[in-house]
């Protein structure tokens, strides 16, 4: 069963966005925890609307993927607030988001969910 992908809302590129410029502009610790805390928002919104999408499709490998989102959710947290506390390279704060978070998982293995004949090919 296909999963109708246009309603499957995305991370807004805003937010990808406003991390990297915090860094790039040289902004304080406290504001670019401020703004990662933003995008780990938008992460989970788009997390939990894609799992409603994926329930209703009936994908069979649900359960493996909701737990993945919370494992990231949890390390994304747990990663932001080790930078906030300055205990934790802004670097590997960012190799985590935009690497394992939003290019592997969201931009990746997302987007394998959606493909046509998905819901079956678990
Ligand atoms: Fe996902």
């Amino acid at each position: 069963m296909p999963v109708v992908s246009h309603v499957w809302p995305m991370v807004q590129p805003a937010s990808v966005k406003a991390v990297v410029a915090s860094v790039a502009n040289g902004l304080q610790a406290v504001e670019v925890a401020a703004q990662m805390d933003n995008l780990i928002r938008n992460v989970a919104d788009h997390f939990e609307a894609e799992e409603r999408l994926l329930g209703a499709a009936g994908f069979e490998g649900l359960p493996g993927h909701a737990a993945a989102h919370g494992k990231l959710m949890e390390r994304a947290v747990f990663l932001v607030n080790h930078y906030r506390n300055a205990r934790l390279p802004i670097g590997d704060l960012l190799q985590f988001l935009m690497q394992d978070l939003i290019a592997a998982h969201v931009m990746v293995e997302d987007l394998s969910c959606f493909a046509p004949g998905a819901a079956e090919a678990v």
